[in-house]
């Protein structure tokens, strides 16, 4: 039975033996994949269970005789699940199984605003506008999935204020090669490349619908941008090829993805180059980035702390 698992991470594929021993569940078979939408959890499922998994920002075409969606509102935002269910039903697989995490009353809610109308397509996608000082207003588009969809994210603004003055005023009319790490759906990077001239970008997010929204942007905006798909930061060839590194990583998980980004900013600057990074407490972070570039300097900004690195020379005796 061709099964397509939809929402569903490398933790929720196990189950328990006779003897109470964790094991990857026994019902995903060869004809089962696995859909994800950040390239993190199709590694994580590959890794873990050796089982078939795909990362793209839409659902794969069929036929499927089983679709089974994993959802709830500590899984995924309400729209997310909406637009993931929307997709569902095109794909008119044989079988639908939803598999609620959460209340019945919430799994009801879920279901009911599908309930009249299962195949109307609605378009969940957002506009907004950012902008930092000297610029218009830019319209940005975000999509059900990426971060910071239908809202701006203020570290994000702060970073991209503190770069584009700095820039403004140091590199003079220098060309600059940027590299916007966890690019959302661009936010930090397109604002800079529009209040700094001559600036090319490439852009990296795990999560395809990050990468799908900064695709939209670079042609919406009308600036050239190389998004790539990627848990583990640029390519080797793109090793010390950029002028300027920015990253607002996520927080969690005890800094294991501030390292990713921070590690990818050592390799990826030129010497002379600079990495700017944001957080809400510099008192966290400042040790980790320390670890990869031995001066940090704070600059505070809309109650967020961005820290500023040079990068000397690449030395042996740094991680
Ligand atoms: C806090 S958001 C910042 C988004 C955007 N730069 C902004 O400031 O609005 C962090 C982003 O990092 C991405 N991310 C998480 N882990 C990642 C990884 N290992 N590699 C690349 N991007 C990652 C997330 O998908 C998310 O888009």
């Amino acid at each position: 039975m061709k099964t397509l698992l939809v929402g569903y991470r490398a933790a929720d594929l196990f189950e328990k033996d006779r003897r109470g021993r964790r094991m990857t569940a026994r019902w995903l078979d060869g004809d089962t994949t696995c859909h994800t939408l950040d390239i993190y959890d199709r590694h994580a499922i590959e890794k873990t269970h050796h089982a078939k998994a795909i990362c793209s920002a839409h659902l794969p075409a069929g036929p499927w005789d089983l679709v089974k969606f994993r959802t709830g509102p500590k899984l995924m935002s309400g729209e997310l699940s909406l637009d993931l269910l929307q997709e569902i039903h095109r794909l008119s697989p044989a079988r639908f199984e939803l598999d609620y995490v959460g209340r019945e009353s919430g799994r009801n809610d879920l279901l009911a605003k599908i309930k009249d109308d299962p195949g109307r397509v609605r378009d969940f996608s957002a506009r907004w506008k950012a902008s930092v000082p000297g610029i218009e207003p830019v319209e940005f588009t975000s999509v059900p999935g990426c971060f910071c969809h239908r809202r701006l994210d203020e570290g994000g603004l702060a970073l991209a204020e503190v770069v584009s003055r700095e820039l403004r005023e140091q590199r003079g009319g220098a060309s600059l090669r940027l590299l916007d790490m966890g690019c959302g759906c661009g936010l930090v990077g397109f604002l800079v490349a529009k209040a700094v001239p001559d600036v090319s970008l490439v852009m990296v997010d795990s999560h395809s619908r990050a990468v799908e929204a900064a695709n939209i942007n670079a042609e919406n905006i009308g600036i050239p941008a190389e998004v790539i798909l990627s848990d583990a930061g640029t390519p080797s060839r793109m090793d010390g090829t950029f002028d300027v590194f920015v990253g607002n990583p996520p927080y969690y998980s005890d800094y294991r993805i501030a390292d990713v980004f921070l590690e990818t900013a050592k390799r990826a600057l030129k010497p002379g180059g600079v990495c700017y990074t944001v957080c809400k407490n510099a008192a966290g972070l400042e040790p980790v980035q320390r670890r990869y570039f031995p001066d940090v300097e704070i600059v505070r900004r809309r109650g967020y702390a961005v820290l500023k690195s040079p990068f000397y020379r690449r030395s042996s005796a740094m991680p």
